[in-house]
């Protein structure tokens, strides 16, 4: 038997540490909370996209009455970037998120379907895109790549001898 080990490495910034390009990201997706559509959880989630060329595409959760069929911002914002920008390499997104309801003391991290989600898109591009996570401490953390969230992962080379 073979016991592996998985390390993930990844960066904390203070506020006062963000550069230039992360600060404004992470500010465009707090932007970003206010076309949250979430009546039921009243948990609004904001997604910023940085692309290639600087532009940045936003995304907000988006919720329905039969619950399964909303979406979070993650998907929201990185689906538009598919339909709006097919051919851009995304760089980075940034995702943060409030709630009037309770105090928010935890990082917020991306569910499982969007970590997947978010992995195709880099796995399709061949660059790794940065993922900053505001913390609720006014702290930012950032991984290198979708992938350092998602190790282990399915992708479609596991789909590659279906015809
Ligand atoms: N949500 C997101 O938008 N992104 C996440 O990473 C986690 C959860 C949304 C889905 C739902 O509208 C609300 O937050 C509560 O789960």
């Amino acid at each position: 038997m073979l016991q592996k080990k998985i390390t993930i490495t990844y960066n904390e910034y203070s506020a006062e540490e963000l550069s230039a390009w992360q600060e404004n990201l992470i500010e465009k997706s707090i932007e970003s909370q206010s076309s949250s559509y979430s009546p039921y959880s009243q948990f609004k989630v904001g997604a910023a996209i940085l692309l290639d060329d600087n532009s940045i595409v936003l995304g907000s959760n988006q919720e329905n009455a039969a619950y399964p069929s909303g979406l979070c911002a993650e998907r929201v914002a990185i689906f538009s970037c598919g339909v709006i920008h097919p051919s851009k390499t995304i760089k980075a997104i940034a995702i943060s998120a409030s709630t009037d309801k309770f105090d928010l003391n935890e990082l917020l991290a991306p569910c499982g379907a969007c970590r997947q989600s978010m992995l195709e898109f880099e796995h399709k591009q061949g660059e790794n895109i940065k993922v900053l996570l505001k913390g609720f401490n006014g702290h930012v953390v950032e991984f290198n790549a979708v992938s350092d969230l998602l190790p282990i992962p399915f992708n479609c080379d596991a789909l590659q001898n279906v015809s």
